[in-house]
């Protein structure tokens, strides 16, 4: 692989960043990782999506302008990835002037393709999706994902002729020049087109906070195709022409399954229809649950990231998210559930392996180091999990060689045998240590900062014992 553009969604600023948008972000950050270890030329983007009516209730409600408000809500969602230690290459916001000039120029080729005209919508619209949803979709006269009742409008609008993209879609999706992933979402996306897909309103009458139609002075931009551009924006479409021709198309848009509608059916027809690559890939993981109930901003049972990244640590809160519930698949989440994964996996299996190996052979084999020729074997291909989005998986693995490593610790009883014989006790904890090794380096991608600490403390030129990498939380 030459290079490796990958994308999240950019979240929405109504509220603060919760734990799904740190899910898809964190996931996002591993690939990212794990590519530009490989040495492919990776490029990382994250963002926020500020426009909209959503946005300008929100700011409304918090007593402000809608652009200061987007200032210190986009900031909240910068400052936690940040704190999760995300690598992203850029931040893109959707209210910054170099995306603005992009999506005009992406509307104004939108317009000569001939496949926009004007017309009249009648329908329902759910400001919680920014979206127009069907009646036959809600559940009890409201979004079955937000609670609210959609409002009814009626206006003048501008339409994209998306009806005539389901053959070409379909024989992308099924040749795979456009992966969707996984499998479920592949079958739920080719339905979908042969259901008969079809035409898309791409303007509003005035909505609120939205940038205005280059051609129509009454309407506005439909934020969603304001958002879907800033995966272009931000490689340079129309003014870095060396950059955007080097990252386009995306390699990997990681979503969540909510929104694959957008990224598998609507985003690819836009770019065929402007003349540009369709996207290589769309993985969409599934939704964490409290109780059932998916976590949502708009519904307000959110878990703040930040505070579990502060109480226990940033990696540990990557580490949870991506072994506790297998990509792809739902999964509900708890404190509980991580506190059994720190004191559990964390403290007593890597944390334990570290510090009984390195207490003892402190203890027992001070001048014992361990050299480049003695890396552990594993016939474990954790390579082919990670390009797999077998996270869970791939972490899994890791910890059967936490586990192995403690129980030779154990059965060897390394404690007795460093009094009756330093040769065997040396052999057998090199074997620990380059277990170790093995394990922090293939965990980088996933636990930076504790990969970090267990590789610099093993290559010391003399191992003395660590401290421990998971303290008791009070
Ligand atoms: O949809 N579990 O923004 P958004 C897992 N602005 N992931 C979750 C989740 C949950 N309970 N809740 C949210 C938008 N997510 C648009 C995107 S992209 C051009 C525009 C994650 O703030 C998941 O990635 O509603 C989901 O797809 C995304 O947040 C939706 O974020
Ligand atoms: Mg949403």
């Amino acid at each position: 692989m030459e290079k490796f553009y990958i994308t999240t969604p950019i979240y929405y600023i109504n509220d603060k960043p919760h734990i799904g948008s740190a899910y898809t972000t964190i996931a996002a950050d591993v690939l990212a990782r794990y590519y530009r270890n490989k040495g492919v030329d990776t490029f990382f983007l994250a963002g926020t999506a500020e426009h909209g009516s959503k946005i300008a209730t929100s700011a409304e409600k918090a007593g402000k302008d809608p652009q200061s408000f987007a200032d210190e809500m986009s900031a909240k969602f910068s400052t936690a990835w940040d704190v999760l230690q995300i690598t992203n290459n850029d931040f893109i916001r959707t209210t910054e002037k170099r995306h603005a000039e992009a999506v005009n120029k992406f509307f104004l080729k939108l317009k000569d393709s001939g496949k926009i005209y004007e017309g009249e919508y009648e329908g329902l619209y759910c400001i919680g999706h920014e979206a127009f949803i069907k009646e036959s979709e809600l559940v009890n006269g409201v979004c079955p994902d937000h609670k609210t009742k959609p409002e009814m409008v009626k206006e003048k609008n501008w339409f994209f002729k998306l009806s005539e993209y389901g053959p070409i879609l379909k024989e992308k999706i099924l040749s795979l020049e456009l992966v969707v992933a996984p499998e479920e979402r592949k079958n739920e996306i080719l339905s979908f087109i042969d259901q008969g897909l079809e035409d898309i309103a791409i303007s509003r009458q005035n909505a609120k906070f939205a940038l205005p139609l280059p051609w129509d002075e009454s309407q506005t931009i439909y934020v969603w195709l304001d958002e879907l551009f800033n995966y272009c924006t931000a490689v340079g479409y129309g003014t870095d022409t060396e950059k955007f021709n080097k990252y386009w198309p995306v390699d990997m848009h990681l979503v969540g399954k909510d929104i694959i509608k957008f990224h598998c059916v609507i985003w690819p027809a836009l770019l065929l229809a402007i003349g540009e690559k369709v996207p290589k890939k769309v993985f969409a993981h599934g939704f964490f649950t409290i109780d059932g109930q998916k976590i949502s901003k708009t519904i307000g049972n959110v878990i703040d990231p930040i505070e579990w990244a502060t109480k226990y640590g940033p990696d540990v809160v990557r580490y949870f998210l991506l072994r506790e519930v297998p990509f792809g698949q739902d999964g509900d989440i708890s404190e509980e559930k991580l506190k059994l994964r720190y004191s559990g996996d964390l403290a007593n299996g890597l944390g334990n392996l570290l510090s009984r190996i390195t207490t003892l052979v402190e203890k027992y084999s001070p001048s014992l180091v361990i050299g480049e020729a003695q890396l552990w074997k594993t016939s474990d291909n954790i390579d082919e999990l990670i390009e797999n989005y077998k996270f869970h998986e791939a972490l899994a693995k890791m910890w059967e060689w936490v586990a192995w490593g403690n129980k030779a610790v154990d059965e060897n009883k390394l404690w007795e045998l460093g009094k009756t014989d330093v040769k065997k006790f040396e052999e057998i904890s090199t074997q620990i240590l380059s277990c170790l090794v093995t394990t922090s380096t293939h965990l980088q991608p996933f636990m930076p900062e504790v990969s970090r600490k267990i590789l610099e403390h093993l290559k010391k030129e003399k191992i003395t014992k660590a401290e421990p990498l998971f303290p008791r939380v009070q």
